[in-house]
């Protein structure tokens, strides 16, 4: 086999998170050398209570670090309210024995990139506050991260924790402009493509009828959300995070990818959170973040598949 690619992952496990990770453990093309913590679905206590819990479900011995507790200028909502009050349904689960690493994320982020320096593939599935705390202590990181696939945005404002808004971004817009302004290319999974590769919930609850540790756990802990989500979407579930880890796990999927620039509007009672987009190409920044438009729906439901099918 080829050298596998070295991934790390930057998230606030939350329930899509755990599929993404799910994801990421069952590609045979890549190392996941981290997982780096954020607080945002709920807080940082649950998000790497709940990450060290889903490694020990599968079986998968990978490092974990605390990030930040908090954004970086002010406190913001979390997403209790879809995820359950400790991100993962609360159903209870025991800890996990395994315990938190004591180096901090910002600093792994950046000690990882220069392990794997011109090889690293970085994927952001939470709030960007740790990967902007790293940027602040060494500016040089992007030029050691190989390829940048971010979960967020809502590219022509329709968000989905304000109008204009989606909760990645608007948990953290300061953190979100810093990164976005640092990285010469960002490969954007946002939450209207998120909407546009939705799947059913009927097909969803027989790939949970798989014969894993896997399928079994996350069927718990998607429980309450999968509900909410029916409730509150309809006939489809939308799961922000798996579309951002089949970007990144296997880009040959994406149908359609558009390249344009992309600011963060940190200002304005209903516009602050916002990923400003210039279709037009007409402002003259330069068009650093690669939009997926359109990503092949079959390949991405037969990773999810796999992925829950796992052993
Ligand atoms: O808007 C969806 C994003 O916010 C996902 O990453 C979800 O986990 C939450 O963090
Ligand atoms: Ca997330």
């Amino acid at each position: 086999m080829t050298d596998r690619i070295p991934l790390l992952i930057d998230t606030d496990p939350g329930v899509d998170d755990a599929l993404a990770l799910l994801m990421a453990f069952n590609d045979p093309r890549h190392e996941l050398v981290g997982l780096t913590i954020a607080a945002g679905n709920v807080g940082l206590k649950h998000t790497v209570a709940n990450a060290l819990k889903l490694c020990e479900v599968a079986g998968v011995e990978v490092p974990v670090f605390a990030g930040a507790a908090a954004p970086l200028l002010h406190p913001s909502p979390d997403a209790g309210y879809v995820h359950g009050q400790d991100g993962f349904g609360d159903v209870g689960y025991e800890p996990a024995r395994r315990q938190v690493e004591a180096e901090h994320a910002a600093l792994a982020i950046l000690r990882l990139s220069h392990e794997h320096a011109g090889k690293l593939l970085l994927v952001a599935l939470g709030p960007l506050t740790n990967i902007a705390l790293a940027l602040k202590l060494d500016p040089t990181l992007p030029e050691r991260v190989a390829r940048f696939v971010v979960m967020g945005g809502a590219v022509t404002c329709r968000g989905n924790i304000t109008p204009a808004a989606e909760f990645n971004i608007y948990f953290d817009p300061e953190a979100a402009h810093i990164v976005f302004e640092a990285f010469e290319r960002i490969e954007l999974a946002d939450w209207e493509a998120v909407i546009a590769h939705g799947f059913l919930h009927d097909d969803v609850v027989q790939w949970l009828q798989a014969d894993s540790d896997r399928a079994r756990f996350y069927e718990r802990i998607s429980e309450k959300t999968r509900l909410w989500s029916a409730d509150r979407r309809g006939a489809h579930w939308h799961a922000a995070d798996a579309l951002a880890m089949a970007f990144a796990l296997e880009p040959e999927g994406a149908l359609e990818v558009l390249d344009r620039a992309l600011a963060i509007e940190l200002e304005g009672q209903h516009g602050r959170g916002a990923t400003i987009v210039d279709w037009r190409g007409e402002g003259g920044a330069p068009a650093r973040v690669a939009i997926l438009m359109r990503y092949d729906q079959e390949r991405f439901q037969g990773l999810i598949r796999g992925a829950l099918a796992a052993v």
